[in-house]
């Protein structure tokens, strides 16, 4: 009980908007990484059926194919928990996908969920969001704008997600089941849905001392969570556990200067986001947010809160994965692969691959970025 009221304090502090004084520092943004290699960069306002507005960035044709009068497939790039369009770009267009894909002819479209710091300079949501918002109402939002606004009349697109980039991608493919037909072929980088085997120390410890439906989620659950002090109250907290969750996130053959281009945006979003992944894990159900029995019966209609249902998730959907990922355990891949009705499974056959590295690994091109461009260039072959 200490313990956790240590925690609260420290929680409360983290409140505090950090994040927007340091995004003053940060010198370059996604359309500036895009322009700086000589592509042609878009940057655009969306708004979600529940009234948030979203950056996106794109890249519409490449300068390098002067292809802009020519049919290019559509592809949307979702980025993590607590991140932002930058992942897309940061190792440059020798390495990074967004690039990639331009120079492979695709229109590339790179988008921003409610609340990081490039659709919270456009509106500041209410912090009370987690994934499930984020799948429901944006990535929605961002399929029908990025089909719309092409011009190119297609009706369908490809997408890559990495981490929670996925999880929102199940979220929306399972309850709105109708948004399968807009989707050519789906890459989840690092899938998260079920989280019953992770072994990440911090995670487990952060889950032991939140307990689901306490009081602690309800009071922080409309907060922003501020990247310094959020994980910095973290660490703090269970220093022994926390100190390297950071550096376990990339590797050695990590890409470092792309890794501190990454870092430099002030990575931010709400509690309830991070509290719905612990809840998750520690139900080990792929659920929405847990209440408490009276909230959960007035929201849900039940005491429990609803399995989101995996099975209605009819796209084309690879599953990319590798041994030693602490957030997502290859057990956990196989048990949502197993309830997926259409899937391919790529296990990513390098030793030393960590959860960053699907976007900073100095080899991503080979081992990652060129199989899927090749997969959605088979599918448009195969299609024509
Ligand atoms: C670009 O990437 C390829 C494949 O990974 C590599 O062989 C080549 O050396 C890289 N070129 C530069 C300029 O970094
Ligand atoms: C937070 O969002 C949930 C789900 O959309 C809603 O039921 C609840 O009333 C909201 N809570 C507050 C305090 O706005
Ligand atoms: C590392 O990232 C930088 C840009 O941040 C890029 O210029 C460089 O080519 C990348 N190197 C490798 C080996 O991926």
């Amino acid at each position: 009980m200490q313990k956790q009221l240590i925690l609260a304090l420290i929680l409360m502090v983290s409140s505090v908007d950090v994040a927007q004084v340091l995004y003053k520092y940060k010198q370059k943004t996604t359309h500036d990484l895009i322009v700086e290699h000589g592509y042609p960069a878009e940057h655009y306002k969306i708004e979600t059926e529940d009234g948030n507005m979203l950056a996106a960035f794109r890249i519409p044709f490449s300068h390098k194919l002067q292809n802009q009068n020519t049919k290019r497939p559509i592809v949307l790039l979702q980025h993590g928990l607590l991140s932002s369009s930058d992942v897309w770009v940061v190792s440059g267009p020798n390495d990074s996908l967004a690039f990639l894909l331009s120079d492979a002819g695709f229109d590339v479209w790179i988008g921003n969920n409610r609340g990081n710091e490039y659709s919270k300079e456009l509106k500041k949501p209410s912090w009370n969001f987690s994934f499930h918002e984020i799948g429901y109402y944006d990535l929605a939002a961002l399929i029908d704008f990025a089909l719309k606004t092409s011009g190119q009349e297609q009706k369908s697109l490809h997408y890559v997600g990495h981490s929670q980039g996925t999880t929102v991608y199940f979220t929306l493919m399972s309850l709105r089941p109708e948004y399968n037909a807009k989707i050519k072929t789906a890459h989840m980088l690092a899938p998260v849905a079920i989280m019953k085997n992770i072994h990440n120390e911090c995670i487990t410890c952060a889950a032991n001392l939140i307990p689901v439906n306490g009081w602690m989620a309800r009071y922080f659950s409309h907060k922003e969570f501020g990247k310094i002090i959020g994980s910095r109250s973290f660490s703090l907290c269970f220093d022994k556990e926390c100190k390297n969750v950071l550096e376990k996130l990339s590797s050695e053959h990590s890409n470092k200067t792309a890794l501190i281009e990454s870092a430099k945006i002030s990575q931010t979003g709400s509690w309830k986001q991070i509290f719905h992944f612990l809840f998750n894990y520690k139900s080990g159900n792929f659920q929405q947010f847990d209440y408490d029995t009276v909230r959960n019966l007035e929201v849900y209609k039940a005491e429990k809160p609803p399995k989101y249902p995996i099975e209605k998730i009819t796209s084309e959907v690879h599953l990319w994965y590798i041994d030693n990922d602490e957030l997502v355990p290859v057990d956990d891949v196989i048990a949502l692969a197993d309830r997926l009705p259409k899937k391919v499974l790529h296990h990513i056959e390098h030793p030393l691959w960590a959860h960053s590295d699907y976007y900073l690994h100095n080899e991503i091109r080979k081992y990652l970025n060129e199989p899927i461009i090749k997969i959605m260039r088979q599918y448009e072959l195969d299609t024509k």
